[in-house]
């Protein structure tokens, strides 16, 4: 059973993260969407709370888990006997963010591999700093965001 880990911060996920996952799937036996704290952004939701509304996007998917982790990733795919960590490539930046996590993550555990797939065309310039842009002057974000994520956004910004 091939099992690799899909980490991010997830604040908010967006159709981006949704297509990654549903190729993802098709690859390996499981993903498990590990949500993540990354030290270097304070986030809309809590931790739980993007892990719940995650699995209110993924229902359709099977063999796919969502897991709360605060610490390191490479410790997370050590627990979880996972040798593989998926990422999506927007565009040529994307990977000079990417590489030297690949590589720390490898330094960290030696059998984990990082494997990169292309954002699919349409989603390649959703981020989750736009969205929160488009939100903060009460714009629509309808077009990123699936329909839990939008609903959970505009309570959010109406409370
Ligand atoms: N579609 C849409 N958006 C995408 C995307 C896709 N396919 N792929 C990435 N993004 C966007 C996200 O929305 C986010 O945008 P934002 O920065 O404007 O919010 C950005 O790209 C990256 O976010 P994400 O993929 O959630 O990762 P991250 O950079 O916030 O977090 C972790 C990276 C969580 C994997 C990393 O910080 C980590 O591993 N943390 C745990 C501690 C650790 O192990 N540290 C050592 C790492 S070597």
């Amino acid at each position: 059973m091939k099992l690799a880990l899909y980490p991010g911060t997830f604040d908010p996920f967006t159709f981006g993260h949704l297509d990654i996952l549903e190729r993802a799937v098709t690859l390996f036996d499981r993903v498990e969407v590990t949500v993540a704290v990354n030290a270097e952004k304070e986030t809309i939701f809590p931790i739980e709370e993007r892990c719940e509304l995650i699995r209110q996007c993924i229902r359709h998917l099977t063999g796919v888990e969502v897991v709360a982790h605060e610490g390191l990733i490479a410790d997370r795919a050590r627990e979880t006997g996972a040798t593989v960590l998926i990422r999506g490539l927007r565009q040529s930046r994307d990977f000079d963010y990417e590489l030297p996590m690949a590589l720390a993550n490898r330094a960290l555990q030696e059998d984990l591999e990082t494997v990169f797939l292309p954002a699919s065309g349409r989603h390649a310039l959703v981020s989750g700093t736009l969205v929160r842009d488009i939100l903060r002057w009460n714009g629509d974000v309808s077009a990123f965001v699936p329909e839990p994520v939008l609903n959970a956004l505009v309570r959010r910004v109406r409370s």
